[in-house]
């Protein structure tokens, strides 16, 4: 983002997940497996209780706002955030009768009541922002959520230094806006947040870029950056990702 400005990364991500909404159900599938993906969302969920009321972050297809009605038995109120009308129309397919779904770009601010929700999540959606905006977006999380509320993020990261995965890297940036941090830098940037405690991090292995080195992904953008990795004379093969679990909580102070 540092070389495009804000009309132009609204443009291409609306593009990206224009396609991707296409297959996105499907493809999930593939890039993590079935129990991975309710292991996540069970984890970014646990804060909540019934009552309680949840900001989902770029909402994609809206698997974890049904997620969170169930848990809540239909009891609280839930809110999802997404930059791309195709994957909010895939939500409101799963979701709409139990969220309020929202069309908006997170690096805009967040338009919703300060101190209104318990738990904020976000999935796969930090990665698609450029560095100099995750604090800021963290400010804004923090004025939504309530003293003492949770947020819970999901983030895609690279797990190693390979060559395969700095060509992918920096392909995923140039092509798509897409940052994929090592998880050191994403805890720098993630630490010591005005106004957060209890910062939690944990790093696990993930499949996705393989799944898309092995054709297995109708995604053309994954599976492109994994054939031009291999036009490059690198094995897309060890292009090794992960993804980051970052927990933190808005402290308790009594005012703004
Ligand atoms: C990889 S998908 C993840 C979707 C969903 N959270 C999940 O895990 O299935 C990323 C989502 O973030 C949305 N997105 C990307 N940039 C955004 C931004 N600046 N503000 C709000 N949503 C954004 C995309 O439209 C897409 O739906």
């Amino acid at each position: 983002m540092s070389t495009i400005n804000s009309a132009e990364y609204v443009e291409l991500k609306q593009a990206i997940y224009r396609e991707y909404s296409r297959s996105y159900d499907e493809d999930r599938q593939r890039f993590v497996s079935a129990e991975s993906l309710v292991r996540r969302i069970q984890w970014a969920l646990e804060p909540l209780s019934p009552g309680q009321r949840l900001l989902d972050l770029g909402c994609g297809s809206g698997e974890l706002l049904l997620e969170a009605h169930r848990q809540i038995g239909g009891v609280g109120v839930l809110a999802g955030l997404d930059l791309s009308p195709e994957m909010l129309s895939l939500a409101r397919v799963r979701a709409d009768s139990v969220a309020s779904l929202v069309q908006g770009n997170s690096l805009d601010g967040l338009p919703f009541q300060d101190g209104s929700f318990h738990l904020a999540t976000s999935l796969n959606l930090l990665q698609e922002l450029p560095r100099f905006a995750i604090q800021p977006l963290l400010e804004q999380v923090r004025k939504v959520l309530k003293p003492g509320g949770y947020f819970r993020a999901i983030i895609p990261c690279m797990a190693d230094r390979s060559p395969a995965s700095q060509a992918f890297q920096k392909l995923a940036r140039d092509n798509g806006a897409m940052e994929f941090w090592w998880p050191e830098e994403l805890e720098a940037l993630l630490t010591n947040i005005p106004g957060f405690t209890q910062q939690e991090f944990r790093v696990a292995a993930s499949t996705a870029a393989s799944a898309a080195a092995g054709g297995e992904t109708r995604f053309k953008f994954f599976t492109g950056l994994a054939e031009e990795v291999r036009r490059r004379g690198l094995d897309p093969n060890q292009v090794k990702q992960g993804v980051l679990f970052f927990s933190t909580r808005r402290g308790i102070e009594t005012s703004d």
